[in-house]
């Protein structure tokens, strides 16, 4: 099948490279020249473990095209996808659906034999609908129709997430379209991943729902630790002795410093922002929204509870990891430009090692000190936070750490280590619903 998709940031470029991957010969679309000269030479804006091999050897073979001007690709297309950006709209919160409606008028202008316009950007319910009507406005006489197809991928685990999924979702009542979209995952059927055929409403709606599900299970976890810190009991046990119940199930049950990234804080905002907006209020995730935003300040207070003084002035925090989840690059909304500022307001003087993240972070956090390593972001400092867990943060040489830092005081905010082991090592520790 030929595949043209339209958008080359995180959904575009994955899904891009894996349909070719599959045997569909895909030319990905992007405005940007930067991108796609820096694609062209193979390179990869983002940070994403196998995506460079395999956007590589797609494009060795012939499968995988990147190009400014994807008139022909679009005219050639079965399937055109729309994996642009839908970013929060500045003041009310809703989605911001102009990058969408720009594509379905440059797809209705090219159309050309019967195609399946496929949204794979994280869409309001009813947008299916505008995209018809503008693909209908601007070309009458065009055969197509329009599927929402939202995708479930986790950054850093992407390439996994695309070609062994749960679940398929696809938004149709066209049998054609049904057709084209069951040729293009075809592969999956070899492991017999189950495709849900719904409703374009539906499927549109079933993207924020599994979004917002999944942030409020967090928030849930993140509840009951505090509550775990003040009654005595551990929160890892917790999740253990619940998440074994199948009804529950055990991901998504740790407790940390707040979900972050560039979907949860995203879409659950516009999911409230929809609800209201339809008379049909969601309160649970209206609470999410607000329990996640104040715990990301609350544990900057944290940090200063460990240290003892919420009057930082004099002292360094050593920060590890500062990306809203380990491999990644992606800052937004990630916790720590939240929780950095906040202990630089109490007088602190910040520095931190992240990875893969430091680029982009160094110009969203003013002041922090981006150092070279782990040790490194330790060093002086009189307390070390741990933010995010990168593997390369889970056996750090304790004894060399202790020696380092001003004062040995940790702050693991994913619960990477044993407070039992933490004292033995003469540490100060302190870390989630661990009371
Ligand atoms: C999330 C969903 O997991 C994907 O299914 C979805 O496709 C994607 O959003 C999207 O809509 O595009 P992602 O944002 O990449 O994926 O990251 P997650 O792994 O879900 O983590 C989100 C945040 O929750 C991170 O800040 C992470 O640290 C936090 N988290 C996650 C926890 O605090 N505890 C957990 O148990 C799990």
């Amino acid at each position: 099948m030929r595949v043209a998709m339209i958008g080359t940031g995180y959904v575009g470029l994955v899904s891009g490279a894996c349909f070719a991957d599959f045997g569909h010969v895909v030319t990905c679309i992007d405005k940007d020249p930067r991108k796609i000269e820096r694609l062209e030479r193979g390179e990869i804006p983002i940070f994403e473990p196998g995506l460079d091999d395999l956007v590589a050897r797609n494009v060795r073979e012939g499968r995988l095209f990147f190009t400014l001007e994807g008139a022909q690709a679009i005219k050639d297309a079965d399937a055109v996808f729309i994996a642009v950006g839908t970013p929060t709209r500045r003041g009310d919160g809703h989605a911001d659906l102009s990058y969408v409606y720009a594509a379905a008028e440059e797809i209705a202008g090219l159309i050309d034999g019967f195609t399946v316009v496929v949204t794979k950007s994280t869409v309001p319910v009813g947008t299916g609908d505008e995209v018809e009507a503008i693909i209908k406005k601007v070309r009458p006489d065009a055969q197509f129709a329009v599927v929402s197809n939202p995708e479930f991928l986790r950054e850093g685990a992407a390439i996994e997430d695309f070609k062994r999924p749960d679940r398929v979702v696809v938004g149709t009542d066209d049998e054609r379209a049904q057709a084209v979209m069951r040729d293009l995952y075809r592969p999956l059927s070899l492991n017999e991943t189950p495709i849900v055929f719904t409703g374009r409403r539906t499927s549109e709606l079933i993207k924020y729902a599994a979004n917002a599900f999944l942030a409020m299970k967090i928030t849930f976890i993140n509840e009951m630790a505090d509550l775990c810190e003040k009654v005595g009991a551990d929160v890892q046990s917790v999740a253990k002795g619940i998440g074994l119940d199948k009804r529950i199930g055990s991901k998504f049950l740790n407790a940390g410093p707040g979900y972050g990234g560039s979907c949860f804080p995203k879409d659950t905002i516009a999911l409230v922002k929809t609800a209201q907006q339809y008379g049909a209020p969601t309160r649970l995730i209206e609470t999410t929204v607000e329990v996640n935003t104040a715990r990301k300040k609350a544990m900057a207070t944290k940090v200063a509870d460990a240290i003892g003084s919420t009057d930082l002035a004099g002292k360094t925090i050593g920060v590890l990891g500062v990306t809203f989840k380990p491999n990644t690059d992606d800052m937004r909304d990630a916790p720590s430009l939240d929780i950095l500022p906040a202990l630089q307001a109490m007088g602190a003087k910040v520095q931190a090692f992240d990875p893969e993240g430091a680029k982009e972070a160094a110009h969203m956090l003013d002041g922090v000190d981006f150092k070279a390593g782990a040790y490194e972001a330790a060093e002086g400092a009189d307390a070390l936070v741990i933010l995010t867990e990168w593997d390369q943060f889970r056996a750090l040489d304790l004894d060399r750490l202790k020696l380092l830092l001003k004062a040995p005081v940790v702050v693991d905010l994913r619960n990477v280590y044993k407070p039992a082991e933490m004292v033995r090592h003469g540490f100060t520790y302190a870390s989630i619903g661990r009371g």
